[in-house]
């Protein structure tokens, strides 16, 4: 394997590597991407804002501008943003599959049962690849070839390998994919197959590919990949960019996100910070954050420890994107959480499948890691934390498509034989397939006998 040069990391003026501990900053990062003087994560800052911030104004202008264009990194909804990103002197050098862009859906279905007139998904799975990881992957592999890297790799529970293969693919860099063994759907797994990763099934849990990723990188020239890497995250800000911008920089009360290793939160989070030190907003939403009852890590984390230290566990849900008991950016999403005033819930298998089915139902679907939010929103909604007359956005951060097991099992009526369901609500639900004889009879018989 050919060696690169870990200084060649991340050294444009623009931008400088912040520890969110101890607040050491440096021009370049190790390829550990931790603080070398206490190993905690790392940040990315624009010093530079402090002496000349950007026009709020003029950014505006610009960025609507960009939509006219027919160049591609102008057609990309991270790279359209890129004053607020790591600049390149070398643009043409941008890997990129034109991600970002996501529709900003009504939900009037859910806002009627759930009694939030203004409720809105930002769905981050229409991305190139099917999940909102695509928006961090362009910045962080365009970074690795810039830094000559020729391998990248990452830990995933699926959507982060199935993009960051992609991506490699586009860059002309080789992928290495550690997921753990019959833990992730086969849909996410044949994307990085048909990529051209080298993938590896562990048999271990997701944190354990991680821990083993964050050894192998010390050993290696392989470029990590996974959202410990700030460049992901940078790019991953830009979901808050273009939901503002849909929203004609009207500020909601409230965005709900997934919580898994929490990267996603922690970017939408600093994004909502740095839009507001730069006039683009006027106050801040709150950013609330859902995770599965089986892979509750935050949770407990703050009711357990007031967001001190790490409650780790040992993570079971169906959910299996957000499958994590190690988060590793809990400080940065409990930071993210304190800052804008957010509530950070959990929900249970049940109540997860059958939110995924009411926004199934309204055409648009997503994965189960995403349907966290309008079940953790119902809940939210019982303790009044969100209030009736608020605005609220549910980030989807994956596609229907990613984790057919899930549909299918669900709809059969196999998932939840057990459930109490007195009121006939989980049932009103159920869509299962049928299968008949090749008869008009037949299938008139059913349209009739259809509710
Ligand atoms: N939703 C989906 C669809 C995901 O794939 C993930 C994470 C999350 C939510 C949670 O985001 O980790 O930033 O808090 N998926 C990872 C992966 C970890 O490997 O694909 P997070």
């Amino acid at each position: 394997m050919p060696q690169a040069s870990t200084s060649a990391l991340g050294t444009t003026a623009d931008f400088r590597f912040h520890c969110i501990s101890c607040g050491h900053l440096s021009a370049s990062a190790g390829q550990d991407f931790r603080c070398a003087d206490c190993s905690d994560l790392l940040e990315i800052t624009y010093p530079s804002w402090k002496v000349s911030p950007p026009h709020a104004q003029t950014l505006k202008s610009t960025w609507s501008q960009r939509r006219l264009s027919h160049s591609g990194n102008d057609l990309s909804g991270v790279w359209r943003f890129r004053e607020l990103l790591p600049t390149l002197s070398d643009q043409e050098h941008i890997v990129t599959l034109r991600e970002g862009n996501t529709p900003l859906y009504e939900l009037p279905r859910c806002a009627r049962t759930t009694g939030v007139p203004r409720l809105f998904a930002k769905h981050q799975g229409m991305n190139p690849t099917g999940s909102f990881k695509d928006t961090g992957m362009t910045v962080a592999a365009t970074f690795a070839r810039r830094a000559g890297f020729q391998w990248v790799a990452c830990a995933s529970t699926g959507n982060t390998s199935a993009s960051m293969a992609a991506y490699a693919a586009r860059g002309g860099l080789r992928s290495l994919v550690l997921v753990p063994e019959g833990k992730i759907s086969w849909s996410k797994l044949s994307q990085s197959l048909d990529y051209g990763a080298v993938t590896c099934q562990l048999r271990t849990d997701f944190d354990g590919c991680l821990c083993l990723l964050q050894e192998l990188v010390k050993r290696a020239p392989v470029y990590q990949l996974n959202s410990i890497n700030p460049f992901r995250l940078e790019g991953q800000k830009t979901v808050a960019l273009e939901l503002l911008e849909q929203l004609d920089w009207q500020v909601p009360d409230h965005i709900v996100v997934p919580g898994g290793n929490l990267g996603n939160s922690s970017a939408i989070g600093k994004a909502l910070l740095e839009m507001r030190d730069l006039g683009l907003i006027s106050r801040l939403p709150k950013l609330s954050v859902i995770q599965a009852e089986g892979a509750n890590a935050l949770v407990r984390t703050i009711r357990e420890r007031a967001g001190k230290t790490l409650v780790s566990m040992q993570p079971e849900t169906r959910a299996t994107a957000i499958r994590i008991g190690n988060p590793a950016s809990w400080k940065k999403a409990v930071h993210v959480l304190e800052a804008t005033g957010g509530a950070c819930e959990q929900v249970t298998e049940l109540e997860i499948a059958q939110a995924k089915a009411e926004i199934g139902a309204e055409g648009i679907g997503c994965e189960p890691a995403s349907a966290v939010t309008l079940a953790g929103l119902k809940k939210l909604l019982k303790q009044g934390f969100v209030k009736s007359d608020e605005t609220v956005i549910l980030v989807l951060t994956g596609n229907l498509l990613k984790d057919p097991d899930f549909t299918i099992d669900f709809h059969r009526g196999d998932m939840f034989k057990e459930a109490k369901d007195d009121t006939g609500a989980l049932k009103a639900l159920l869509h299962p397939p049928i299968v008949l004889d090749a008869t008009l009879d037949a299938v008139i018989k059913t349209l009739e006998q259809s509710p």
